[in-house]
C-alpha cells in the first residue's frame, strides 16, 4: 500500500515561540487519532525552529521536514542550510523545489538536481514540488511543463532512489490564492505523472509513488481532494498554520 502524507508546510511565517506552540498543539491532537501505518503527518517549519520543535514532537506522530536545503555538502557557502545539518537535527524530509523558490530564488531544473542529490546522500526524504502558472494552464500546456519539470530533476535517478521521493503537484495559480484545483484537475495531473513515472521506471515504481496535491487545501475541500484515487495526501500551506485546521486535513486523508 502507497504511503499517504499530510505535509504543513509554514513558509516564513511564526517565531520560534510560536512555532513549538503550534508543533506542541499538532502533536498532541495526533495523539488521540489513531493513525494507520501508511498515513504519515509532516511539518516544515522555517530552519530557526527545527531543532525547538523536533523537542515538542513524537517521531511515530509527526517528522520534521525543512522547506529547503543547500546545493552543496558543506563549505564556504554564507547563509545556506545544508541537508546534513537538517539531518543532524532529526529531520526525515525536505520540501525540495516548492515555485516560491523557483520564482523568487531563481531555482532552475539543474539546481534542483543538486538537492534531491544532496538530500538523498543524507537519507532525507525530497518532497519535490512541480506545477504550472496560470498562464501555461491557459495555453493548455500544464502536462508538457510538469513533465518536463519531473524528468530534468528526477529522471537521471536510479530506480531505487527514485523510489524514496514523494512528488507534490502544486499549480502555482491555486497557491495562497484560495481557488484550488477541482478535484478533476488534480486527479487528471496526479494520474498524468503516474503515467509519465511509469513509463520512465515501470508501473511498480509509479504504483508505489505518493503524489500529494498542494494548493489551497482547507478543511473543507479536504476530503474531496483526497478522495480521488490518484491524491495521495496534500502539501498544505495557510491552513497548517493553525492546529485545529491542520488536524482536520489530517483526518480528511483517513
Ligand atoms: P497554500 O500553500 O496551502 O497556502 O495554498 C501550499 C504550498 O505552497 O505548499
Amino acid at each position: 500500500m502507497r504511503k499517504k502524507i499530510v505535509a504543513g508546510n509554514w513558509k516564513m511565517n511564526t517565531i520560534v515561540r510560536e512555532g513549538v506552540a503550534l508543533a506542541a498543539a499538532v502533536n498532541t491532537e495526533l495523539k488521540n487519532i489513531d493513525l494507520p501505518e501508511n498515513v504519515k503527518v509532516i511539518i516544515a517549519p522555517p530552519f530557526t525552529h527545527i531543532a525547538f520543535v523536533e523537542q515538542v514532537t513524537d517521531e511515530n506522530k509527526v517528522t520534521v521536514a525543512g522547506q529547503n536545503c543547500a546545493t552543496e555538502e558543506e563549505g564556504a557557502y554564507t547563509g545556506e542550510v545544508a541537508a546534513k545539518m537538517l539531518k543532524g537535527l532529526g529531520c526525515s524530509s525536505v520540501i525540495i523545489g516548492h515555485s516560491e523558490r523557483r520564482t523568487y530564488y531563481g531555482e532552475t531544473s539543474e539546481i534542483l538536481v543538486k538537492k534531491v542529490y544532496t538530500a538523498l546522500k543524507n537519507d532525507l526524504m525530497p518532497i519535490f514540488c512541480c506545477g504550472e502558472k496560470l498562464e501555461e494552464r491557459e495555453s493548455n500546456k500544464h502536462f508538457e511543463v510538469v513533465e518536463s519539470q519531473i524528468s530534468e530533476a528526477l529522471f537521471h535517478l536510479s530506480k531505487e532512489d527514485f523510489s524514496k521521493i514523494v512528488i507534490a503537484y502544486e499549480p502555482v495559480w491555486a497557491i495562497g490564492t484560495g481557488v484550488t484545483a477541482s478535484k478533476e484537475q488534480a486527479e487528471e495531473m496526479h494520474a498524468f505523472i503516474r503515467k509519465t513515472v511509469s513509463s520512465h521506471y515501470g508501473k511498480e515504481t509509479a504504483d508505489n509513488l505518493t503524489i500529494l496535491y498542494g494548493g489551497s487545501v482547507k478543511p473543507a475541500n479536504a476530503k474531496e481532494i483526497f478522495s480521488m484515487p490518484n491524491v495521495d495526501g496534500g502539501l498544505i500551506g495557510g491552513a497548517s498554520l493553525k492546529a485545529d485546521s491542520f488536524i482536520d486535513i489530517v483526518k480528511a486523508v483517513l
